[in-house]
């Protein structure tokens, strides 16, 4: 059949109506089989074929902001120099959009950084470690080992034997479980927590995007100290919220009055990680408190990611927010038991605040997970009522590492630990490389993976690549030690 020839495929524009599938409506061929193009429009045939996605910003020639591009476009670049090129052209004026040749790709997404954790872990393909020399991993804020084992029986139990635990729950979490976070938050900060006040999350990572969800969207502004948590970050970049930085100063502290000179009309929240992800800083009860009252008297959120809350140094409760009048109408309070009990591949957190917040949370926790893991939730529970005496003792040990750490990184010519913390120290090395390059070099060189701080500040901060983060909950005193000596002997 005697087909005209389509124009080139970069200066074609799909009409705005419907999506025309085949293009222009013409009977198609059939789909492109073989090796995949090298670009868009190196092979004619299949950008004749494939199905255009609906939608101003999904075609070729014309991008959401609406401009459309007559010229053609420049040959991707692949970064990898790969043969199969997938690195499609991207719009000067939309920045993020990018126009793939399958499908169309969220701006917001594709704009944020990819997982920090999993990027380090890239760094040791390919790389060998001898018996006698094996890998020292500082990079990850994770147990290693598994729960203690009576806690692995009763989640084999309910396993076995409580049906309901394979099942879906209620969307904010099983009743008994928020009463017993309830009255564990309330015991521990001397406030009245209720357990309508309690939203069981899938992790507290889940609890975080659940807090945002419910009060900022596309265009708003939260404040985040720096460094920070990396997936804070990356939640409010895919949300298309500006995540404002809040430099903290030497002490790793954030200023309350930086803080409010950064406020402004889009301004929803302010987020504090206490103890630190990444810098280990326990903040004080009286500046958690200043934070409270500015956040109170602007009308914001005062979010509080406690994740790290049960390897405080401090004995006692760490602040006094809940024991304040009206306090859910600024607080929301995230908590783990990934840490706490081990359980990390089970995925459960909470999320504590107002009970009019509550029921937009519910909205969020429905739409993404429906409920918790039960058996999670069984062993959460399990473990508040059962675990005090070896959560103890397991704050004991990683306070004791904290010193350990402390001292053997303290000791190093030009080596400077800025903070120390639940499960981390936040160091200056003394090198002129960044962090970025010299966190790839010490796998290759000493056999230690740990996190550059260019992973937690923003892409212009000079303070991240002159840090490394050490998470050094998972090494004894004598791995610590190892660790300073494979450091001291670090060339660069
Ligand atoms: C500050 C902070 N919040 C949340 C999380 C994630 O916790 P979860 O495993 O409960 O999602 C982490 C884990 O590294 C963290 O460091």
């Amino acid at each position: 059949m005697a087909r005209s020839r389509p124009p080139p495929s970069w200066a074609r524009t799909p009409p705005r109506s419907t999506v025309p599938t085949p293009w222009r409506g013409g009977p198609c061929l059939p789909r492109p089989t073989g090796p995949r193009p090298t670009s868009p429009t190196a092979c004619r045939r299949f950008v004749w074929t494939r199905r255009w996605p609906s939608g101003p910003s999904l075609s070729l020639s014309r991008n959401p902001c609406g401009r459309r591009s007559r010229r053609r476009p420049p040959a991707p670049v692949c970064p990898r120099r790969c043969r199969i090129c997938r690195c499609p052209p991207t719009c000067p004026t939309c920045k993020g959009w990018r126009v793939t040749d399958r499908a169309p790709l969220n701006p917001t997404l594709a704009a944020t950084f990819p997982p920090p954790v999993m990027e380090a872990r890239r760094w040791l393909a390919g790389a060998t470690f001898p018996p006698d020399r094996p890998l020292i991993n500082v990079s990850q804020a994770a147990p290693v080992d598994p729960p203690p084992m009576a806690l692995r029986q009763v989640m084999a139990d309910a396993a076995l034997h409580r049906p309901e635990s394979h099942l879906y729950g209620p969307v904010l979490g099983n009743p008994d479980l928020r009463a017993a976070v309830a009255a564990t938050f309330s015991r521990r900060y001397g406030g009245a927590v209720g357990p309508h006040q309690v939203a069981i999350t899938q992790g507290c990572n889940q609890a975080f995007c659940a807090a945002i969800t419910t009060l900022a969207g596309a265009g708003d502004q939260v404040i985040l100290p720096t460094p920070w948590y990396f997936n804070h970050k990356m939640w409010l970049d895919m949300q298309g919220i500006d995540a404002v930085p809040l430099p903290c100063g030497d002490d790793l502290l954030p200023d309350p009055e930086r803080a409010a000179a950064l406020i402004a009309p889009r301004c929803r929240a302010i987020v504090l990680v206490t103890p630190n992800n990444p810098s280990g800083a326990e903040y004080p009860a009286e500046l958690v408190g200043r934070f409270f009252d500015l956040a109170q008297a602007h009308g914001l959120a005062l979010i509080l990611d406690e994740t790290y809350r049960d390897f405080d140094s401090r004995d006692g409760p760490p602040h006094d927010l809940p024991t304040r009048p009206d306090w859910d109408r600024t607080v929301i309070q995230l908590y783990s038991f990934s840490k706490a009990y081990r359980l990390t591949g089970h995925r459960v957190g909470a999320l504590i605040a107002s009970d009019a917040r509550m029921a937009q949370v519910e909205k969020f926790l429905d739409t993404v997970a429906i409920s918790t893991s039960q058996l999670g939730q069984i062993a959460a529970l399990w473990g508040l009522g059962n675990l005090g005496d070896w959560l103890a003792g397991e704050r004991q040990a990683i306070l004791l590492r904290r010193d350990a750490a402390v001292a053997a990184l303290s000791g190093l010519p030009g080596w400077q630990v800025k903070s120390a913390g639940a499960y981390f120290a936040w160091v200056r090395h003394p090198f002129a490389a960044s962090s970025a390059d010299l966190a790839r070099r010490m796998v290759a060189e000493i056999g230690v993976l740990a996190l550059p701080g260019t992973m937690f500040v923003p892409q212009d901060d000079p303070v991240g690549p002159a840090h490394l983060r050490i998470a050094f909950a998972n090494i004894d005193a004598m791995r610590i030690a190892e660790l300073a000596g494979r450091l001291r002997g670090l060339q660069v």
